[in-house]
């Protein structure tokens, strides 16, 4: 089998799938939250910086400010920090005296004037960085705002940074500006890391998941495996395989039960239809050898004519064997393919036995068996009467068959529970209990060497009839105190 076209293949590639979409989505949402909080942090952190910046700037001028006012009495608006020479050096100053102060060591500080001129920026930094082109252009009524940006610093090296420019007002008036900003190499490059780090998983993820599915697969569909090598192998001569039940208690168990539970029943049909060829075969063999064997040896030499009678009565009687044989397997034939049409009319048991003892009484009477009919009413059903004549005819039949003279047969009907019951018992020799089970099997006799005449067939119908009325029949003997037939009829 190709392997591409097997469910295995199938269900393993529709599961890694699945899963490669469901992570390659969780992949792409996890990163861009990383990325989202990696940015967040990075602002909070930078804005903060800046806020602080301007908080100290300020308390420092202001100290400054007390100081020149105690010393001199200077009007208050040479004090305002808008385009005054005296902040720009202050703010100078303490830039300067700040620079080794860890707060500002891993992050860039520029402070602008209110007309965007740069009045100082922290060490690391060439004078060349001014303000964004943007910000100039909205001067004075810039805004508080986060941008990234490569910057050239230095070492001639472009670098994005993080960059947060945060106006400072004094009376409504911009004062001045400070920008701070954060390089954003270590946030790429952790970025990069989750990148790779999910580039790598995800795929290796859905491979290793596909591979133990195939191998999971393969555990699982081995017992199929197995069923189909054995399928493989049964021919109608070959029905006593039987596929091996796997020791689970799933669906493949089942089907393997299941399918086993037909083979069984395959063998079973298969070989009573063989037992049957054969038995029919046996059963004609008999009476034509029969006739054959006469036949050859009257015609050896001239007879006188009361020999050829005897001889042709004879073959009368086989011939009359032998067609009543084909007119049983004809009724059973029938039965067997639902072809006989029942007329289903409301019928009277206790009447139809009445009208049949008339003639098995006196047969009886030969043989010196006494038949007691004990009947109950109501005894009607919806049946078809010449079935259940043939029915009960059988049942009688073997009853005086059967038993030995001198002995009872009994045949009652009851009523109750919705259903009508005919029972016929008699006291002859039972069946054996080994027996028991077949006698309702075609050309079954329990003592076939038994000079009785018949075929095994007359159970066979009987049972047929019932199942085509929907009734039931049971048996019960023990040997030597006579059988009990019952059969039952729902109303
Ligand atoms: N009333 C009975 N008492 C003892 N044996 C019986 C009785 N009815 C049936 N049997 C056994 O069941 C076998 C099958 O019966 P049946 O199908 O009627 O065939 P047949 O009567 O032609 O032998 C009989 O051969 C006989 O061995
Ligand atoms: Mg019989």
């Amino acid at each position: 089998m190709i392997f591409s076209k097997t469910t295995r293949f199938k269900i393993t590639i529709l599961y890694m799938s699945i899963l490669a979409l469901t992570l390659g989505v969780f992949s792409i949402l996890l990163y861009h939250n990383f990325r989202r909080s990696y940015f967040e942090s990075v602002d909070n952190f930078i804005s903060s910086r800046a806020q602080g910046i301007a908080y100290a700037i300020d308390a420092y001028w202001e100290e400054e400010h007390l100081e020149t006012m105690k010393n001199g009495g200077v009007p208050g608006d040479v004090f305002s920090k808008v385009n005054n020479i005296n902040f720009t050096r202050i703010a100078q100053r303490w830039i300067k005296e700040q620079s080794d102060d860890p707060r500002l060591m891993g992050i860039l500080v520029w402070i602008f004037d209110a007309r965007g001129n740069h009045i100082v920026s922290s060490r690391n930094i060439s004078p060349a960085v001014g303000l964004p082109r943007e910000v100039v252009s909205s001067l004075p009524d810039i805004k508080a705002g986060f941008r990234t940006l490569d910057l050239t610093l230095m070492e001639a090296r472009t670098q994005s940074f993080r960059v947060y420019t945060l106006p400072v007002i004094e009376n409504n008036r911009l004062a001045y500006i400070v920008q701070v900003a954060n390089p954003l190499g270590g946030v790429y490059q952790a970025l990069i890391r989750l990148k790779t780090i999910l580039f790598i998983l995800l795929p290796l993820t859905v491979f290793i998941t596909g591979a133990v599915g195939v191998f999971l697969a393969g555990i699982t569909l081995r017992p199929v495996d197995a069923m189909i090598k054995t399928i493989h192998q049964i021919t109608a001569e070959n029905l006593k395989l039987r596929v091996t039940i796997p020791d689970t208690k799933d669906e493949i168990k089942h089907l393997a039960d299941t399918f086993n539970d037909m083979l069984e029943r395959l063998d079973k049909t298969f070989t009573s239809q063989q037992q049957f060829l054969q038995d029919i075969s046996h059963e004609l063999k008999t009476p034509l050898t029969i006739i054959r064997g006469e036949i050859e040896v009257i015609l050896k030499k001239k007879r006188p004519p009361e020999e050829y009678e005897r001889v042709l009565k004879s073959a009368l009687e086989e011939i009359n064997r032998v067609s009543r044989i084909f007119e049983n397997l004809l009724l059973l034939a029938r039965f067997d393919s639902k072809k006989i049409s029942l007329e289903l009319k409301p019928l009277d048991i206790n009447i139809l036995i009445k009208d049949i003892l008339d003639d098995t009484e006196q047969i009886a009477r030969q043989k010196n068996i006494k038949i007691t009919f004990l009947p109950a009413s109501p005894a009607v059903i919806q049946a078809d009467e010449y079935s259940i004549r043939r029915l009960v005819l059988n049942l009688l039949d073997n009853a005086v068959k059967y038993t030995p003279a001198g002995g009872d047969i009994r045949i009652s009907t009851s009523w109750g529970n919705n259903l009508v019951v005919i029972a016929v018992s008699d006291t002859g020799p039972g069946i054996s209990p080994e027996a028991l089970p077949q006698i309702f099997d075609r050309f079954y006799r329990a003592d076939a060497s038994r000079s009785s005449d018949g075929f095994g067939l007359g159970l066979s119908i009987v049972k047929s009839i019932v199942q085509a009325h929907n009734g039931t029949i049971e048996v019960k003997s023990n040997p030597s105190q006579g059988t009990i037939f019952t059969v039952s009829f729902p109303v």
